[in-house]
């Protein structure tokens, strides 16, 4: 055996968290590593090109740091660089290694969470440009529709603890409402990015009683741990010590007091730096 080997489990912020919240509950066993680029954070807005790099830093870090398999539970980073890095640079870099994201494993289950078949996807505009949910929806849900609304703002106030202000409210009430018009037929509405759980009390409140909304935390954890049962030997690599540990790219304080409502324990983070050369 080769020693520690964490599950590593990346976002642009605090995002990352409630999926991690999800896994730590389902399989509290195994060694975990979180990184949040909150210095660069938000993804939302950011080209192709420069999500791809920054992801592909952040996942240099964790093989770095010993971990064979990484989570990007972040949606904008799933969207944008998960194809590329699995293809192009895996087999090239790392080609024992695997990563992962939240996309996949969310498109395989969500349409059985909608009666109509009608299905309303809040993101940020780097996921909904990017097209991934419809074109992946498909193959799983081929008659499935699916109407799709970018909520520009909606991570900028999480990531500065706004979420619970007028402001939010005000921003929560219209994107929903501009998602809503696309058709009266939406009965599930995915929260199809890792940082809106925080809002699901005014996500709810401006949402029609009886919609369904639906968060991705729990169906991560399920598929990560299907995963690992039905991949014996990466299992076997991940170590089991039960030791989380957290890092950031930019304060450690602030990481710190904003992590515990994401996390729902205590967080103690450590500083880090991605694309430059790592200090010992
Ligand atoms: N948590 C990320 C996601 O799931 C937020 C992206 C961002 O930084 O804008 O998309």
């Amino acid at each position: 055996m080769e020693g520690k080997q964490p599950i590593g489990i990346f976002d642009s912020g605090y995002g990352g968290l409630t999926v991690m919240r999800e896994i730590t509950n389902r399989m509290p066993e195994y060694d975990y590593l979180y990184l949040g680029d909150n210095a660069r954070a938000p993804y939302g807005p950011r080209s192709f090109d420069t999500v791809y790099r920054y992801t592909l830093e952040a996942v240099q870090w964790f093989f770095d740091r010993n971990c064979s398999l990484v989570i990007l539970a972040c949606n904008t980073a799933s969207a944008k660089a998960l194809r590329t890095i699995q293809q192009n640079d895996l087999p090239r870099i790392a080609p024992e290694k695997r990563v992962l994201g939240v996309i996949r494993p969310t498109t395989e289950v969500i349409g059985n969470f909608s009666p109509s078949g009608n299905i309303g996807i809040l993101g940020t505009s780097g996921t909904v440009n990017s097209g991934s949910y419809p074109i992946e929806i498909e193959k799983f849900f081929p008659t499935a529709k699916v109407f799709q609304q970018a909520c520009p703002m909606w991570v900028p106030l999480i990531e500065n603890n706004e979420f619970n202000s007028n402001g939010a409210d005000f921003f929560v009430r219209k994107s929903i409402h501009e998602l809503l018009l696309k058709s009266a037929m939406i009965d599930t509405i995915l929260l199809a990015c890792t940082h809106y759980p925080l809002m699901l009390g005014k996500i709810k409140e401006y949402s029609p009683a009886d919609m369904t909304i639906i968060t991705q935390g729990e169906i991560v954890a399920r598929s990560l741990d299907d995963y690992l049962e039905r991949h014996p030997a990466m299992k076997s690599r991940c170590s089991a010590g039960g030791i989380r540990e957290f890092f950031t790219t930019d304060s450690t304080e602030d990481f710190d007091n904003h992590a515990t409502t994401f996390f729902g324990e205590p967080v103690r983070s450590r500083h880090t730096v991605l694309g430059q050369p790592q200090e010992g």
